[in-house]
């Protein structure tokens, strides 16, 4: 029987899983996708291929890629039932339930689980590649009261969702910086939405449950929403000469600075890293903004009091101003984030399908033991059904 002493307070440090699928070293600041550095992904391959890569665990030849995109290039359009059903979403709802009601729906219209059949999988991961992105613009255009945008068949994965979001063209370098977001995001190790997907995978539910599960909890701000934060915490500075108190003040406060620290990154977040030369590379070529310069402070002010603590930035830290300065709305954020790393999650759910075993892990039980069953009239301690709101359910 387990002990306190097995306890490990939200699984901290426990494995998990044996994959193969991605690889974190937080004291040296490595990131690899199936062996492969995240610097070299980031800058000679695409999403798509990195998720193939993901998914199938080794590169792509070129035909295999481009037979792989065709499908996913064809499979982008949404059921008119799943556009009508966003239609009675409130138009004030958070964009990740949208999202994470609409991946649960494609489990109404392709509900088989053959799930040794390779066909099924290889169907299940091109549409929900093709079609994730296509449900977060979708509901972008409807909150606005407009009709969404139909994919433009000629346009590649980037490029698509920029214009279904923007109903324009994007400039193809803003479009290349984009996918390359998208290959940053793409895949974490075991994280909370990853780990989320595999349980949810080991009792052999379809596909569409496993990411709408992920979805729900990548949705969380402890997980997913820290880049929206990061904008707001950047807004609330305003400008370079406020920086310094305000940062003292969040360290005396012992308020966490949003887009530092990890709970396995030591250093400087490899992501962070690329992020930044994307938005330079984004400033330079669209123009400069003052955030990126606030920004820039906060890191030097951040590393000069806290770096001893291995406090750096994140990839949250550079990622919103990237996608701000793309045109996204910062409630998007996390969206985006998940139509990324649905290519991790499809890849851990194959992964734990390979060799499964559904989890399910003990507890500690520290409740009490051989209580008496008051009836009804005795329970003078327990509140009764009109004090039960009053009290929020606590015992009086
Ligand atoms: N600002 C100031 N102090 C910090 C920060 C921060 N952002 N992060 C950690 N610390 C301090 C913390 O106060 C603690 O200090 P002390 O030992 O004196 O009490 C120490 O560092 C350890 O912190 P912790 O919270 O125990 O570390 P953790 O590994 O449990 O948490 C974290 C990691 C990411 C939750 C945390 O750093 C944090 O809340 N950061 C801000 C939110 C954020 O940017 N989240 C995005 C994470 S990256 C997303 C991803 O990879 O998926």
């Amino acid at each position: 029987m387990a002990s306190i002493e097995d306890y490990k307070p939200g699984l901290a440090g426990v494995p998990a899983a044996l994959s193969q699928v991605s690889h974190v070293d937080g004291l040296q600041g490595i990131l690899e996708y199936r062996g492969i550095a995240i610097e070299s992904l980031a800058q000679q391959s695409t999403f798509l291929e990195t998720c193939f890569l993901l998914i199938w665990g080794y590169l792509p030849s070129l035909e295999e890629l481009q037979d792989f995109e065709y499908e996913i290039r064809y499979h982008r359009r949404l059921k008119y039932r799943i556009r009508d059903m966003m239609k009675c979403f409130p138009e004030s709802g958070h964009p990740m339930d949208a999202l994470q009601s609409c991946a649960a729906a494609l489990g109404l219209f392709y509900s088989r689980r053959a799930l040794d059949d390779p066909e099924y999988i290889r169907a299940a991961v091109v549409r929900l590649l093709a079609k994730i992105p296509t449900m977060v613009a979708a509901f972008q255009m409807m909150r606005k009261g407009n009709d969404p945008i139909q994919p433009r068949d000629d346009l590649d994965y980037a490029a698509n969702f920029l214009y279904m979001m923007n109903e324009r063209e994007p400039d193809p370098r803003a479009a290349k910086i984009f996918d390359t977001c998208l290959i940053l995001h793409a895949e974490h190790t075991m994280n909370a939405s990853t780990f989320s997907a595999r349980v949810t995978a080991s009792t052999l539910t379809d596909p569409y449950g496993v990411v709408a599960s992920a979805v729900g909890t990548l949705a969380g701000p402890l997980h997913g929403g820290a880049n929206e934060e990061v904008i707001e915490m950047l807004d609330a500075i305003g400008s370079i000469d406020r920086v310094e108190s305000y940062i003292d003040a969040c360290i005396e406060n012992k308020q966490k600075i949003m887009g530092f620290g990890h709970r396995v990154y030591k250093v400087k977040d490899p992501r962070a890293v690329i992020l930044q030369g994307l938005a330079e590379q984004l400033f330079a070529d669209y123009g400069d903004d003052r955030y990126y310069q606030i920004a820039l402070a906060v890191e030097k002010a951040v590393e000069e009091r806290l770096g001893g603590k291995g406090i750096y930035p994140n990839v949250d830290f550079y990622s919103g101003l990237v996608y701000r300065r793309l045109g996204i709305p910062s409630d998007l954020f996390t969206p985006v984030f998940a139509i990324a790393r649905v290519g991790g999650w499809l890849a851990h759910w194959k992964e734990q399908l390979a060799e499964n075993r559904i989890f399910r892990p003990t507890q500690i039980y520290t409740g009490e033991h051989a209580c008496p069953y008051h009836s009804i009239q005795e329970r003078k301690l327990t509140v009764g059904a009109t004090s039960f709101a009053a009290t929020n359910g606590k015992k009086l």
